[in-house]
């Protein structure tokens, strides 16, 4: 949530900064601003909305600012309403910065200074911390933010500025994330990858709780203390295409198509000898020696991704799982102990309830395995181990194929605990392990179907509600699936375990609303039959995601989505991608923004 970049170097630092926002957008899309030295003192340009329009403007009003040292933020906002005033960056006294976060106790703090007379200009929490940092700045930067840093609560991504010191930022950081490295041309710092790819693959995650001191030639890391620390650098294995759109309109189509890739990256090398191997991942086998329950606990689509682990494993290893909503788990006194194995999922890595999740885990002495598509994120760095999801950069906000690498991680999951526990034999999981390679070109095959989704998808346009059911895996796959429409199209959408419906949600039920049924699994097909046939009966508008070889009444539905044949246990894959399809073209053809819904940003990292 918000995307900040800071630039200094021997090059003009405005483009590059607006660069960078451009990139971090889908991070926030309220406002965005930068500040930037030039020879008459720090300026600063803010815009509402897009950074398009941040970058007219720059263009239009500033061409012939020279600077070689800024930063730049674009909003999610959260604190203050969306408008000019509340935009980043925020400048008090002789501090400028920007900030991703939320200062906890930002009321308090205003209070005291309006005791002492100074008044903040916006709404934010954020100028309170500039304010805090101002009020504690005689000469040293660093000093004044050591000293600022004790009197703040929340969680933070700072980048900030001092007026006499030109061509230097200075960051620190404490929840939120922040990546920075240094090239020829100068260093940069960012919230994310995306915006420092272009400059190298090389880079390192600001520790948190330390400071950094941003020069053209280096950045120096100092812990609180001022002990210098050599920060642990990272690679990232894609490049700048990956984070651009490559041809495509969205993100999100192009991320949909990238699936294949995303599959074959994240379960091919960890096949041995056709069975699941995690020695290279570091993940040791004794890992899940005397494990008796798991505790899946994650946020939104990666929850989802949890619940098709919980049907897999229970079904497979017959262990008991629990799927948990991170932002739940965190506050209740959940029944986890040294016998549990708490998985954690996150794309980002950065998600508050998730990453706090390891934190009660850990507190109750439960191992963390962590699966996450960020290297180098918190949870990342903070679970006892990580298996990396490898979908690439996902910048679309609705999560297309970090989610489907994510089920993916669950089968092998699955798979190498089936061995574990003695549950099937070895025989039958080979089989299956098999079967999980094929699944890039399976789903490759699906993405062939677009064409026909799109034209279903026309006729949910101007749906005021719609309904996904299934049961089982299917059940797991309506969520996802109802998630997905909801959070792009703006359709109010809900998912049903089929047989639930009538249990009060049938009445809302009438002619022509969408009923999306998911039946795919061989075991309940002719039960969750029963519950289209009720829908229908009331004048429900049917599309049905089923597989080709299942024997369906044409005239029960009123369109049908037909998968491959595969073995029903894989079915989510393809049924994933067509649901993916639904929300997708169902957004296009309501002409909304599809990678960037209203009220929304990718990684959340507040509660
Ligand atoms: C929906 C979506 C969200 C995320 C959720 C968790 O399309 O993307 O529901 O899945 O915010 O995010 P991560 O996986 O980054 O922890």
């Amino acid at each position: 949530m918000c995307g900040i970049i800071g630039f200094t170097g021997n090059v003009d630092a405005k483009d590059i900064l607006i660069d960078g926002l451009t990139s971090l957008e889908y991070r926030g899309y309220d406002s965005a601003g930068i500040s930037y030295f030039t020879k008459n003192g720090i300026q600063t340009v803010k815009t509402v909305g897009k950074v398009s329009i941040l970058k007219d403007k720059v263009n239009s009003e500033h061409s012939a600012d020279a600077t070689k040292c800024g930063i730049g933020h674009t909003r999610w906002a959260t604190h203050g309403g969306v408008n000019k005033t509340n935009a980043h960056p925020h400048r008090f006294g002789r501090v400028t910065l920007v900030h991703n976060g939320i200062i906890e106790n930002y009321t308090e703090l205003k209070e005291e200074f309006a005791k002492e007379g100074k008044t903040p200009v916006s709404d934010t929490d954020s100028e309170i911390a500039a304010m805090v940092i101002d009020s504690c700045y005689k000469t040293n930067p660093i000093s004044a933010i050591k000293k600022a840093v004790k009197k703040l609560v929340g969680a933070y991504a700072l980048c900030i500025m001092f007026d006499e010191h030109p061509g230097k930022i200075y960051a620190i950081r404490k929840g939120s994330p922040l990546v920075a490295t240094s090239t020829k041309n100068g260093s940069v710092i960012a919230s994310d990858m995306v915006a420092i790819i272009k400059y190298s693959k090389d880079y390192f995650v600001l520790p948190e709780h330390h400071i950094a001191t941003i020069t053209a030639k280096s950045i120096k890391i100092n812990d609180l203390d001022s002990n210098e620390v050599e920060p642990d650098m990272l690679h990232v294995n894609w490049d700048m295409t990956a984070a651009q759109k490559d041809g495509y309109e969205y993100f999100m189509l192009k991320e949909i198509h990238e699936q294949p890739q995303a599959l074959t990256n994240t379960i091919l090398p960890r096949i041995k000898d056709g069975l699941v191997d995690f020695s290279a991942d570091n993940v040791p086998d004794s890992l899940f020696d005397g494990i008796n329950a798991i505790t899946i606990a994650a946020c939104g689509t990666a929850m989802h991704a949890g619940l098709i682990g919980k049907s897999l494993l229970e079904k497979y290893v017959r262990i008991p799982v629990t799927v948990e909503i991170a932002s739940e788990f965190r506050y209740k006194d959940p029944i986890v102990d040294e016998k549990t194995l708490v998985i954690i999922v996150s794309q980002s890595g950065e998600t508050a309830d998730t990453r706090e999740a390891i934190n009660i885990a850990h507190k109750k002495g439960a191992k963390t395995l962590a699966i996450v598509n960020v290297k180098g994120s918190s949870i990342a760095r903070e679970s006892d181990y990580v298996l990396y999801t490898h979908a690439g950069p996902e910048i679309a906000v609705a999560s297309t194929k970090a989610y489907i690498v994510q089920m993916a991680v669950m089968y092998l999951l699955t798979f190498k605990l089936a061995v574990l526990k003695n549950t099937l034999p070895t025989n039958n999981v080979r089989k299956l392990v098999s079967t999980l390679l094929t699944i890039p070109d399976y789903v490759d095959n699906i993405l062939s179907s677009d064409k026909v989704i799109e034209k279903i998808s026309k006729r949910l346009v101007n749906a005021e509600s719609l309904f996904f059911i299934g049961r089982g895996l299917d059940y797991s796959l309506s969520m996802e699936g109802s998630l997905k429409l909801k959070e792009i199209s703006y359709i109010h959408s809900e998912a049903y375990a089929a047989g639930e419906l009538k249990h009060g949600t049938i009445s809302l039920i009438t002619d022509n609303v969408p009923v999306i049924a998911i039946a795919t699994q061989k075991d309940v097909f002719s039960k969750t039959l029963a519950n289209i046939e009720e829908v229908r009966t009331r004048g429900a508008f049917v599309i049905m995601v089923t597989t080709s070889d299942a024997a369906v009444n044409v005239s029960l539905c009123d369109h049908i989505l037909s998968l491959p044949e595969i073995d029903d246990a894989f079915t989510p894959f393809g049924a994933a991608v067509m649901l993916q399809f639904l929300a997708y073209y169902t957004s296009y053809a309501k002409g909304l923004n599809v990678d960037q819904p209203r009220n929304l940003a990718k990684s959340v990292t507040v509660e």
